[in-house]
């Protein structure tokens, strides 16, 4: 990924749209795993429905976080980081948005292909992208369903990685992307 202005670190509002999709992330995934070994009824129902609410939302948010990322730019690298390790990060991080954009409007394209609702929280159903297709859905599904094992890894990678700069590197790697008032000393 490219690196812009945001000369005084990251921003307030890229803070809040990476804790809010991380969170979003964080209950979309245990909810798929979860929804998909309970036995069909109200309760796995409700799954589902949670399931594509939280993705849905994911999108949402991506969508305005990759435009304010292509607006504001982030700030540069850390610079205690080796050039590996921003070859590395800077290719996660791509990773990650680009499959953070695309799982939601694969997981979308197969619902309606599947002839199954989109909800959005019970508040309104999202209208479906493609028309009925059998075929397309089963295969959409599957490319969704491993691609979701792909996001889980390099969520838990990321998470690792910012885990290992804070608690054994110490460096102020993880403290860049935490609000000001639990930045410490
Ligand atoms: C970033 C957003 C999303 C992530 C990370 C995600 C993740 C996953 C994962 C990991 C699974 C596999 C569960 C398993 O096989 O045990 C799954 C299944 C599923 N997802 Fe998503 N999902 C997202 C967005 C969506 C959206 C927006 C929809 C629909 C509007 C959706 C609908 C579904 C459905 C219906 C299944 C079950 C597929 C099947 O049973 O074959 N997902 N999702």
């Amino acid at each position: 990924m490219s690196y812009g202005t945001l000369a005084g670190g990251y921003s307030a509002v890229a803070k809040l749209l990476h804790w809010l999709v991380a969170i979003c992330v964080l209950l979309t995934i245990p909810i798929a795993f979860w929804m998909s070994n309970t036995s069909p009824g109200p309760v796995q129902d409700n799954l589902y429905n949670l399931h594509k609410s939280f993705g849905v939302l994911i999108l949402t948010l991506m969508l305005l976080r990759t435009a304010y990322r292509l607006i504001a730019g982030a700030p540069a690298p850390d610079p205690t980081l080796e050039p590996w390790q921003r070859a590395i990060s800077s290719i996660m991080h791509t990773l990650l948005y680009v499959l953070l954009l695309a799982m939601p409007v694969v997981g979308w394209t197969a619902n309606s292909a599947y002839g199954a609702s989109t909800p959005f929280f019970g508040l309104f159903d999202l209208p479906p992208i493609v028309g009925k297709n059998e075929l397309l859905s089963e295969r959409l599904f599957t490319l969704h369903r491993w691609t979701g094992w792909v996001v889980a890894t390099l969520a838990a990678m990321h998470i690792g990685a910012a885990l290992q700069h804070h608690f054994i590197h110490r460096d102020g790697v993880l403290r860049r992307m935490l609000p000001r008032s639990m930045r410490g000393a």
